[in-house]
């Protein structure tokens, strides 16, 4: 029930003559508001920032590599923080309404990281993914109190999440068009700044090159905007799979691109260009196959002795690529990647023989190539790749 202000009452010959003045205030809601800002904004300040682990490489190479380890926040993934910007930005602009639920177009991570800002306001929470995506992310979802929406074919999200919002009188979240707008790019410890903060320290405090994953677009845009407005001279490389429509629509400023079939990289790769992809802040973008995604997560685990997913190897590669680049022409400097999710995620894909025979994936020529450029520092590329 809407609870109004004081005040004349809506049939008095006083409201009547206040022609063209509606007031919409409803106290009721207004307190509920408060209330959920107010338990988003606890959870921020109960939560620490995440680790920037050094990945040990000789030190004569002159090259250091970081990755950002986002898998520590309490959902698991770097989606944490998306999630919390994106119910900060929809409940102030008055989208999310008591007892209405929430629903997402998801690969996943993002929907667990929602279902659990949903169950701490106190609001259904629906996840709209490709019926292929590992069971483990419906048990987290189902975990938090969500519910899982199945779909056959994954470019059907979007429109089977809008649908359901208007079918339930929910809220359709829409990380893909919203990510870039609802995170604080400038600070307030984002990604960006903190990535910076933590670096302060180092040999090479200012990153030659940070490189990210897109699903959204959202953390590159994040990225790539901050290192523009805090005038650093850091470029921002997005690493791209196979079968993703974000390297083509980026190499020929073309946003209408598409492509015929889903990204096996979880989180990662579109079939579409998403509106919170930024191309125009975006320095370089690199083709990473499939099998080479894979094969640079089984070789962090070696490294770190940590399993992640294989966005985060896509990202791997292409640092490994640019760290080969620069000791070829012997520049020194950093590099920071992103550890996206952990691994344990995807046991049963990309840590699964099977998962991989089935897939065709022949990860074997990659491992040696890695094997031969951590005893060199010398990683050959760029390769063909064909997409399916
Ligand atoms: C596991 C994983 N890595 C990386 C990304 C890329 O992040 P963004 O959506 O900010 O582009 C995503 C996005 O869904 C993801 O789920």
């Amino acid at each position: 029930m809407k609870t109004p202000r004081p005040g004349p009452s809506p049939n008095s010959p006083a409201a009547a003559a206040q022609e063209a003045d509606i007031d919409r205030s409803d106290l009721a809601y207004r307190r509920w508001l408060s209330e959920a800002v107010a338990k988003v904004q606890a959870d921020a300040n109960r939560s620490a920032d995440t680790h920037l682990l050094s990945v040990p490489l000789p030190a004569d190479w002159g090259v250091d590599l970081y990755l950002k380890d986002e898998s520590t926040h309490p959902t698991g993934s770097l989606k944490h923080r998306l999630a919390r910007s994106l119910f900060l930005y929809a409940l102030c602009n008055g989208w999310i309404r008591p007892g209405r639920p929430v629903i997402e177009a998801s690969s996943g991570s993002t929907a667990v990281s929602e279902a659990y800002f949903a169950r701490l306001i106190g609001v259904p929470f629906v996840a709209v993914m490709a019926r292929g995506t590992v069971r483990a992310k419906v048990d987290l979802i189902e975990f938090q109190g969500g519910r899982c929406h199945l779909v056959d074919d994954p470019s059907e999200v979007y429109g089977t999440a809008a649908r359901l919002a208007r079918e339930t009188g929910g809220h359709y979240m829409d990380q893909f068009t919203y990510a870039e707008r609802a995170t604080d790019w400038r600070g307030n410890n984002n990604i960006a700044e903190s990535i910076f903060r933590q670096m302060s320290a180092e040999r090479y405090p200012v990153p030659t090159w940070i490189v990210a994953t897109a699903g959204t677009g959202g953390t590159s845009a994040t990225l790539a905007r901050y290192v523009r407005y805090a005038q650093a001279t850091t470029g921002i490389c997005v690493a791209d799979p196979e079968n993703s429509a974000f390297f083509a629509g980026w190499r020929d400023d073309d946003p209408a691109v598409t492509t015929g079939t889903a990204s096996r990289i979880e989180g990662i790769g579109r079939q579409r260009v998403e509106p919170s992809f930024v191309p125009n802040a975006i320095d370089r973008m690199m083709r990473v196959p499939d099998a080479a995604s894979v094969a640079s997560v089984h070789v962090l685990e070696r490294l770190l002795g940590r399993r992640a997913g294989a966005s985060t190897g896509t990202g791997l590669w292409a640092a490994f690529r640019i760290i080969s680049e620069m000791r070829e022409s012997g520049e020194r400097g950093s590099v920071v990647g992103l550890l996206c999710d952990p691994g344990e995620r995807y046991v049963e894909k990309y840590y699964s023989d099977r998962w991989l025979a089935v897939q065709g994936l022949d990860i074997t020529p990659y491992l040696e190539r890695l094997d031969a450029f951590l005893g060199t520092g010398s990683l050959s590329g760029p390769e063909p790749i064909r997409d399916r």
